[in-house]
């Protein structure tokens, strides 16, 4: 089977060409110069070149604070990208995997927050991520969207990196304790992509639709950066702890708004044979390839 993967550079993309490596599948992978998602003769011209059985888009402008100031890129990428991938699929009628965020909800939920759940962004970053949502729901009918979160990896720049960095850097700081998310690793989410694809290999029916991939396990940011500094510092990648503190949103301002509880519920991921990401352990794998 042949496999298109966008964003072959960022942290998804990186690993999920890791987990492929072992399988018969064909990757063709490709980084944003070598096919932008926004440009569609280019993302034409690749097709017809790879003629893939499944796409996977892990290209996206991530960079949420930068969103706020720089929306027509991030609408340009996260929602048209998208879209003219998603036509592809559907001009194929192949499947497309595509990757969203729990910055689509609002943050007020008291409970996990399943697929089904109103969405309500507070950020461009999750405007545009649930406008890219809509365009690939309307657009082909065989799609996979996995909303995912607080997504760290061995690979580029990420929570769990800056924390190892300041840790080196500084003895105290202050992180924030009234968020609440689910860590997940690009490694585990890459997993997960793979093993759809094997599905669709094998012919196996596939539910498609949306879901929520992330860490099995809640936290705030304060209570993964604790968890960060005991495994690094167990492991000998740190050699002190810093003193953690924990302060609220309201002492840590950014231009884009956060929610608050952003926590999502992974069980209906069982209709598509895969399980949410154990943050903990991967976390220890991670922290063993930084060391
Ligand atoms: N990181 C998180 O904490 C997080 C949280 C929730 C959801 N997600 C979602 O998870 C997915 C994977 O995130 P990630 O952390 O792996 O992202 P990442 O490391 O920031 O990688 C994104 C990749 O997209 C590429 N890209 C940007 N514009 C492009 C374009 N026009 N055409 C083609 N490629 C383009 C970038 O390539 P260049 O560098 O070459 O521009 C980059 O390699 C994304 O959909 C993201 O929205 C991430």
């Amino acid at each position: 089977m042949r496999i298109l993967l966008t964003g072959k550079n960022g942290q998804l993309g990186r690993c999920f060409q890791d987990v492929i490596k072992n399988t018969e599948l064909a990757l063709f992978a490709f980084d944003s110069a070598e096919l932008d998602i926004t440009n569609a003769q280019n993302i034409d011209q690749v097709v017809r070149q790879t003629k893939p059985d499944i796409i996977v888009n892990a290209a996206a402008y991530t960079a949420v604070d930068k969103a706020e100031t720089d929306s027509e890129t991030a609408y340009l990428v996260n929602a048209t990208g998208p879209c003219l991938l998603a036509e592809q699929a559907a001009r194929l009628n192949i499947p497309l995997i595509h990757i969203s965020t729990d910055y689509v909800f609002d943050g007020e939920a008291v409970e996990p927050y399943k697929p089904s759940d109103v969405t309500n962004p507070q950020s461009v970053y999750g405007a545009s991520k649930l406008a890219g949502e809509e365009s690939v729901t309307a657009t082909c009918d065989k799609y996979i969207i996995l909303r995912t979160a607080w997504v760290f990896s061995e690979y580029g720049n990420n929570f769990v990196k800056t924390m190892l960095r300041l840790a080196k850097e500084r003895d105290s700081l202050g992180v924030v304790a009234n968020q609440y998310g689910c860590p997940t690793y690009a490694g585990d989410l890459a997993k997960a992509i793979l093993s759809i694809c094997e599905q669709h290999e094998q012919d196996k029916p596939l539910a498609w639709g949306v879901y929520h991939y992330c860490g099995d396990t809640p936290t705030s940011w304060h209570g993964f950066a604790r968890a960060i500094f005991a495994k690094a510092y167990e492991l000998g990648v740190i050699s002190s702890r810093p003193q953690l503190k924990a302060i609220s949103s309201d002492q840590y301002l950014t231009p884009a708004k956060r929610p608050e509880y952003s926590v999502m519920s992974t069980q209906a991921l069982r209709y598509i044979g895969v399980k949410a990401s154990p943050w903990n352990t991967s976390l220890s794998f991670v922290l063993s390839k930084l060391t």
